[in-house]
């Protein structure tokens, strides 16, 4: 198959790229600087040159702060974005995938979200992606939209400047106090082990339709961070402390791991968070 990849040098781009390198499909990247999802008909011209089969469309914003003070530029391309790209694969009768977020959910619950769970989003960036996904559903028949959680990998990502393994770790090494968040729960995901659940969804053609794509297990931040440090075997000090102390601009659910029914039905599992940061630390090279 011939897939193109948008945010192709994103976190998740990167190594959607790399998991299908050694395969028989052939893969067209495309960065920012050879698509911009905002203007429809550049992007449009692009997709009737290329013919792709399947599109995965990781173009996002994903600024969740900034998304409160300027809602523009997330809806431009998380939900207008989303809609341009969909409206040509609709066209062009290709396979959509769309990636989503556990932002989607307000947190209320108390168990893991399944996609059965209705969506309340609590901030702009989380409207924005709901948003994308309606398009999404309501436009292409043949879609995927590919929920996941809290990711991390070996690019970083770009929207953000990095990831927070990374940002601990230098923390550490540069002996700053490091306070991290306790209350707020979520499943960390290894974009790499992300990357590879989507690559199985596509090959074994399952049904239309949300699936969620975590690593198992859950913890909060302050857990994620003890973790990483443990397997590092770094004695560091990590202060617990609250989300309101942040006093961050959007609102945030303060649990939002993601379970998937439909994928366990299949017998596709991610492994857990644990696993999946240590090999993320091997595969950096930290072990
Ligand atoms: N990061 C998380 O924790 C997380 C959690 C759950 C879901 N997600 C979702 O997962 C997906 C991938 O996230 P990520 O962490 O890989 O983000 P990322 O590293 O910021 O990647 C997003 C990519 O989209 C590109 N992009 C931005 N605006 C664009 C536009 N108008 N046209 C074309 N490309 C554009 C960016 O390029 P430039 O940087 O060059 O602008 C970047 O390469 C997103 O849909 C995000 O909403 C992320």
């Amino acid at each position: 198959m011939k897939i193109a990849i948008i945010g192709a040098n994103g976190q998740l781009g990167f190594d959607l790229i790399r998991v299908f390198k050694d395969s028989e499909h052939e893969i067209v990247p495309l960065t920012h600087v050879d698509i911009d999802v905002i203007d429809p008909d550049s992007s449009r011209k692009i997709f009737e040159k290329i013919q792709p089969e399947i599109v995965i469309n990781c173009a996002a914003y994903v600024r969740v702060d900034d998304a409160e003070d300027g809602p523009e530029k997330a809806f431009a391309v998380n939900a207008l974005g989303a809609r341009n790209i969909a409206l040509i694969c609709k066209d062009m009768d290709t396979i959509l995938v769309y990636i989503s977020t556990d932002y989607v959910f307000d947190g209320r619950k108390t168990q893991p979200y399944t996609e059965d769970d209705i969506p309340d989003p609590l901030g702009v960036y989380g409207v924005s992606k709901l948003a994308g996904e309606y398009f999404v559903k309501n436009i292409v028949e043949n879609h995927y939209i590919i929920r996941s959680s809290s990711l991390f990998g070996i690019a970083g990502a770009s929207g953000k400047g990095g990831n927070f393994v990374e940002a601990m770790i230098k923390k550490a090494r540069n002996n700053e106090e490091i306070k991290v968040v306790d209350d707020m729960i979520m499943s960390p995901t290894y974009t790499r082990d992300a990357a590879d659940m989507i690559r199985k969804i596509l090959e074994k053609k399952l049904p239309s339709g949300v699936y969620h794509v975590a690593n198992a297990g859950q913890c909060s931040w302050y857990e994620f961070a003890e973790a990483i440090f443990n397997i590092l075997k770094m004695e560091i000090n990590i202060s617990p402390i609250k989300t309101y102390n942040l006093q961050s601009k959007a609102r945030r659910p303060m649990f939002s791991p993601l379970i998937s029914m439909k994928l366990n039905n299949h017998g596709l599992e991610l492994e857990s968070w644990e696993a999946a940061l240590r090999n993320y630390l091997i595969e950096k090279e930290y072990l």
